[in-house]
C-alpha cells in the first residue's frame, strides 16, 4: 500500500521566540525543509500541516494543508489530506532523523499496525512540591525504571489513526501524541529505539546544539 509522510508544522514556536517555529533556519535550511527532505525518500508524498498565512519555501517538495489551533487538530487535518493506507506521522521540530529509525518503524508498524520510536529516560525523575517559587522544591522521586521518553517519527495505519482522532474529538480527549490516541483507544503501541539526535528544537538552547550539529555533520 502507500505511504505519506504527515508532518504538523503549524506550531507558534512561542517558547523559541523565533517566529513559526518550522521556518526557523539551521545552517541556512528550515526546520521543515530538513524533516520534509529527511523523509521524502522512504514514503509516497509528503504533506505538511502549516500555520494559516504561510505558504512552502520554494524547492520543499510536498503538499500543504493549513493546521489546527493544537498539534491533535494539525494532524487530524492531515488524515484527512491523504488516502495513504500508512502514515508516518513526524514534528518539523526534530530535524535530524536516522534512517536506521525510519526504517525499523516502518517494519514494526507492518507488524503491529502501530509503532513510535522512544528512548529510555535516562535522567532521575522527581515531581515538586506545589507553591515554592522561585525554583521548586524536591517533591516524590519517580522511579525512572521502566519509563521511555516518546519522540517521533511514529507510524500508523492510517484507518486506525483516524479512527482514534475522531473519536478523541467526539470525546475531548487530547494526548500530546498520535500514539497516545491509538493507546486510548486501546491499540498496541511497538516501541522502537529512537535516538537522541531525534530531540525536540523547543527552547533557544535547543537551536544552538542544533545548530552545532548541523555544521558538523554538513562540513
Ligand atoms: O509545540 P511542539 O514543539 O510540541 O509542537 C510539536 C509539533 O507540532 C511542531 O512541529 C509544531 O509545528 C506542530 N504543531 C502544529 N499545530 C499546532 C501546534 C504544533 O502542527 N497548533
Amino acid at each position: 500500500g502507500r505511504t505519506a509522510a504527515l508532518i504538523p508544522a503549524a506550531g507558534s514556536g512561542t517558547r523559541l521566540g523565533r517566529g513559526p517555529k518550522a521556518f526557523v533556519e539551521v545552517a541556512g535550511r528550515s526546520l521543515l525543509a530538513r524533516s520534509v527532505a529527511a523523509l521524502a525518500p522512504y514514503v509516497d508524498e509528503v504533506l505538511v500541516a502549516l500555520p494559516a498565512g504561510l505558504a512552502l519555501s520554494p524547492g520543499v517538495n510536498a503538499r500543504a494543508v493549513v493546521g489546527a489551533d493544537t498539534r491533535q487538530g494539525s494532524v487530524h487535518r492531515l488524515l484527512h489530506a491523504t488516502s495513504a493506507d500508512t502514515v508516518l506521522i513526524h514534528d518539523a521540530a526534530r530535524p535530524f532523523l536516522p534512517e536506521r529509525v525510519v526504517l525499523a518503524l516502518l517494519e514494526a508498524a507492518a507488524e503491529t499496525g502501530a509503532a513510535t520510536a522512544a528512548l529510555p529516560v535516562a535522567d532521575t525523575l522527581v515531581g515538586t512540591e506545589s507553591g515554592d517559587s522561585p525554583g521548586r522544591l524536591w517533591g516524590h522521586l519517580v522511579p525512572r525504571e521502566g519509563l521511555w521518553a516518546v519522540q517521533t517519527p511514529q507510524v500508523f495505519t492510517r484507518a486506525a489513526l483516524l479512527a482514534a482522532h475522531t473519536a478523541a474529538e467526539r470525546e475531548g480527549f487530547t494526548a500530546t501524541d498520535d500514539a497516545g490516541l491509538i493507546a486510548w483507544q486501546g491499540g498496541r503501541v511497538r516501541l522502537v529505539p529512537g535516538d537522541a539526535l531525534l530531540f525536540k528544537v523547543t527552547t533557544p538552547g535547543d537551536l544552538a546544539l542544533a545548530e552545532a550539529l548541523a555544521r558538523n555533520v554538513e562540513a
